[in-house]
């Protein structure tokens, strides 16, 4: 990780970009113009970004490029971390040096990014980073972290409580099992043989996903399962439907099931991720980063969370 050049007015930078749709060999890293803060916006030299499923799942076609408003060429990555380094008029929020995260909307993996003060996933958010988070971490936070928030709203859990949570092993569950640990539940987590022991320590019980789940869920919890949250696909909703988890104690992120309500990162309440970033200060949510890479070895990284076995998150070095 270069150290970010706090008063140096970059003229240049590098951006990971996509002239064509499809799988990580589309991923380049370029030389580009670095782009300027306009009146409330901030520039920020980004040092790290964290990979997240919707990054390369949005630019594998261009059906599905279209749906999320992605036109050629195109940036890449959404969470970002860094330290601003300029800004535009009438930003008070905000000074040259303070340390940020937050999201750029498909555009994240690259030297610098600009985002408005306030902005949107779109428009780009910032958000002060606390002292205690590293940038490698911070820049994990804001998707997944606003996703497990969201989805623990809808929820609601608390002592007495036993959650199952599908995909706990992934980018989404490490945030989704601590904050339900948190809340007091008993956390329940799918993942493959492989995740037990990343499951167990972050305070879930694990529980192998497939064929027999529901089974293996009654002997596990012969009292029941109370709440579901589901971040793989749907498999976690229906075995809790078919313990008798009411509907509306089961959400998920990743597919529709009629009568289930989803939820996405974007219904977060308002606070909810700095609120995760103190507890990430405070030592009492940690994040397991899987794999870190290089910018320039950004086709290995995306290829490894594309792979969906990744226990934690990915995060690139910029
Ligand atoms: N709606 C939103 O706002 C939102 C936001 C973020 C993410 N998402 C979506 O939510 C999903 C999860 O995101 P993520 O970042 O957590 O993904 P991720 O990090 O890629 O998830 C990887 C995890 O999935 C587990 N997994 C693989 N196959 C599985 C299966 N058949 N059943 C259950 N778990 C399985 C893996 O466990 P093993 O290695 O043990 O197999 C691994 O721990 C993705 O589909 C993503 O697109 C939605």
């Amino acid at each position: 990780m270069q150290q970010p050049g706090v008063t140096t007015p970059a003229t240049t930078s590098r951006a990971v970009q996509l002239e064509s749709f499809g799988g990580p060999e589309v991923l380049d890293l370029r030389e580009v113009p670095a782009p300027q803060a306009a009146a409330g916006q901030i520039r920020v030299r980004v040092t790290a970004a964290g990979l997240n499923p919707m990054d390369w799942f949005m630019i594998s076609d261009a059906e599905t490029a279209a749906r999320f408003g992605l036109s050629l060429p195109s940036g890449f990555g959404t969470d970002y971390a860094g330290v601003v380094d300029q800004l535009g008029d009438g930003v008070t929020e905000f000074a040259a040096g303070d340390r940020v995260f937050g999201a750029a909307f498909s555009r994240a993996v690259a030297g610098h990014v600009v985002v408005d003060v306030p902005g949107h996933i779109a428009t780009g958010i910032a958000h002060h980073t606390p002292d205690g988070v590293d940038d490698r971490t911070a820049a994990t936070l804001t998707i997944a972290g606003c996703t497990a928030a969201a989805a623990l709203a809808v929820v609601n859990l608390g002592p007495g409580d036993t959650v199952l949570i599908g995909g706990a092993g992934g980018g989404v569950g490490v945030f989704t099992v601590q904050l339900a640990r948190f809340a007091g539940a008993r956390v329940i987590g799918t993942g493959s043989a492989t995740s037990a022991g990343a499951l167990r320590g972050l305070g879930a019980e694990p529980v192998t996903y497939g064929d027999g789940l529901v089974n293996r869920l009654r002997a596990l919890a012969p009292a029941g399962v109370t709440a579901a949250i589901d971040l793989f696909g749907t498999e976690a909703a229906q075995a809790a439907r078919e313990l008798g988890v009411p509907d509306e104690r089961i959400t998920t992120i990743a597919a529709r099931i009629d009568g289930i309500t989803p939820v996405s990162g974007a219904n977060a309440a308002a606070g909810a991720i700095e609120a995760i970033a103190r507890l990430v200060a405070a030592g009492q949510i940690r994040v397991p980063i899987a794999a870190r890479f290089p910018v320039e070895q950004i086709r290995a990284a995306v290829a490894l969370q594309a792979g969906r076995h990744v226990h934690g998150k990915v995060v690139i070095d910029l």
